[in-house]
């Protein structure tokens, strides 16, 4: 008689009970007691836990905003061997590992500081000891890789201008195809099974649905398409103050637009932590593209659409690069005929609203309205204040606010003053574990006062029709948060959104 053992283990990622941050990976087992597998001290790096795709390892990833580490978990039948490090964190390196095809697979940015990621190779037995398998060309920045059993896809897009590309290798026969999804602006992964011969991926652009697409590994592409859209999208770029040249994407109706400076345009920035602008789908801007406006997606340093030396461009001090740049970028829109000033709004969320306030403060005469949402606006205030752990990370990125005149000199609470400042619509939730909402208050509060004193020594503007410049919208959400509202909060959102605009906009 043969005895089978059943063995059930669970790895857990626990959080923080002091500030939700993910810090210790435990083993839990029917017959064990749980034990402790890792912990993460570092208070500016937190962990994520996944599984490789051929399922030989869990991997242990420490990430903080400027680098990462990885831990090596090999899956076996008790879990007993402890998690092994890879590489040490470097200052300004990131990596991340993936394993198939009896080897383990690194992207990386780990050799060369600050440079753009590239994918190398080790074996399991030296995990440590990296071989080049794809360097990327100076216009491919390559974001994210998806292994599978007979091919490896790589996920970027070009430098010039920036379009989804995707790069298949058979790894049997080394060819390479590249494919460039020139309609669209956002392509997102579904979840593809390993040993699958084809990748399914969805492609969308902000005014076209997604579209469920096939790709075969030699690089035949089907679509599905049902509906046909007409697409009206354009990358541009504008050269910035020291002369780098930032992309932006412009979605209108080109059978509305004559470029002789009278369509109202919405400027949409982020600009922070690496992370790409979102240009996927939006229902909500539709509306819009149907009364005439230009949607200009502006992807400015202190993004990830240019690889990692376009963030680290706007860290710390060179954070005035990304509040530079959308000036620049709204200067050239203005120049070339697009839109101008009067007839202009920002768009900045969460952490884009740093560079959206801090170009108000500079240049307040640029725009004729603002939306501000859920915004970092008042940056000393979160960073010494709130409790999140994200504080921790957010001072590597943005600079210690107990040390050094970074944080003062660009956040927009402090820079604020007397001066001729757009219209604003601010929303701030009462339950947002990310941005204080007192914060907020503080800073709505002390941007009234400042437009109080300056129209108190100033002609009055002598528009009658519409909403008059300056004037301050502060709305309270008290049932949606930073990441999630429910369907008939995202409505009234858009709802009060597109009102503003166009009574800020459009007749003011
Ligand atoms: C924590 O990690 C950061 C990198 O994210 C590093 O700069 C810092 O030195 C680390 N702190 C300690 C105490 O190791
Ligand atoms: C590479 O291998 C695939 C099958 O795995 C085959 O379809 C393709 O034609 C091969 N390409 C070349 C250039 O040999
Ligand atoms: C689907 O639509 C796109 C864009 O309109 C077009 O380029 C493509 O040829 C169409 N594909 C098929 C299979 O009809
Ligand atoms: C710009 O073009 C539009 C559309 O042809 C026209 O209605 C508008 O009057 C023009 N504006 C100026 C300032 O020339």
């Amino acid at each position: 008689m043969k005895d089978i053992l059943i063995q059930l283990i669970v790895i857990l990622l626990r959080y923080s009970s002091v500030n939700e941050r993910p810090h210790e990976v435990w083993s839990r087992s029917l017959q064990k007691q749980d034990t402790l597998l890792y912990q993460e001290n570092n208070e500016s790096m937190q962990l994520n836990l996944a599984q490789t795709r051929d399922n030989k390892y869990i991997t242990i990833t420490s990430v903080s905003r400027l680098c990462s580490e990885v831990r090596l978990l090999p899956l076996s039948m008790d879990m007993s061997c402890s998690p092994a490090l890879v590489k040490e964190a470097g200052t300004n390196n990131y990596y991340y590992i993936d394993s198939a095809h009896d080897r383990l697979y690194i992207l990386t940015n780990y050799l060369q500081e600050n440079s753009n990621f590239q994918l190398m190779t080790a074996s399991y037995g030296c995990s440590s000891r990296w071989e080049p398998f794809y360097i990327p060309d100076s216009n491919f920045i390559l974001q994210d890789i998806e292994l599978f059993n007979s091919f490896i896809v790589m996920y970027g897009n070009t430098r010039d201008p920036t379009l989804p590309v995707i790069i298949i290798n058979n790894i049997k026969n080394e060819t390479f195809h590249k494919i460039v999804l020139k309609d669209f602006t956002y392509v997102q992964k579904a979840s593809n099974n390993y040993l699958s011969e084809a990748i399914k991926l969805t492609a969308s652009s902000v005014i076209s649905p997604p579209k469920h697409i096939t790709i075969s590994h030699e690089g035949d592409i089907s679509f599905k398409n049902k509906t046909n859209f007409k697409l009206h999208l354009k990358h541009l770029k504008a050269k910035a103050k020291d002369g780098v040249m930032i992309p932006i994407t412009l979605f209108y109706d080109s059978k509305r637009i004559e470029l002789n400076g009278s369509n109202p345009m919405l400027m949409i920035a982020y600009g922070c932590h690496g992370v790409s602008l979102y240009t996927g789908y939006d229902e909500t801007l539709l509306p819009l593209i149907r009364r005439g406006w230009i949607l200009a997606y502006c992807h400015i340093r202190g993004g990830g659409e240019l690889g990692r030396q376009w963030y680290f461009d706007a860290v710390k001090e060179k954070k005035l690069n990304s509040f530079n740049d959308l000036i620049y970028c709204a200067n050239h829109l203005h120049r070339t005929g697009y839109s101008s000033p009067q007839l202009t709004a920002l768009y900045g969320r969460s952490s884009g609203s740093l560079s959206v306030a801090g170009v108000c403060n500079i240049d307040p005469e640029i725009t004729k309205a603002v939306i501000l949402e859920m915004p970092l606006v008042n940056l000393m205030d979160n960073l010494l204040n709130g409790n999140h752990y994200i504080n921790a990370m957010d001072s590597e990125e943005f600079g210690d606010p107990n040390m050094e005149g970074v944080v003062e000199s660009i956040c927009p609470f402090h820079n604020l003053r007397k001066q001729n400042y757009p219209s604003f619509l601010i929303t701030a939730s009462t339950i947002d574990p990310l941005v204080m909402y007192s914060s907020v208050e503080r800073y709505v509060k002390r941007l009234k006062d400042c437009i109080e004193q300056y129209r108190a020594t100033s002609v009055s503007d002598c528009h009658t029709e519409g909403m008059k410049r300056g004037t301050v919208i502060f709305h309270k959400e008290t049932d949606s948060s930073h990441y999630w509202a429910d369907s008939s909060a995202i409505q009234k959102q858009a709802l009060l959104k597109l009102n503003f605009l166009i009574n800020a906009v459009q007749r003011g």
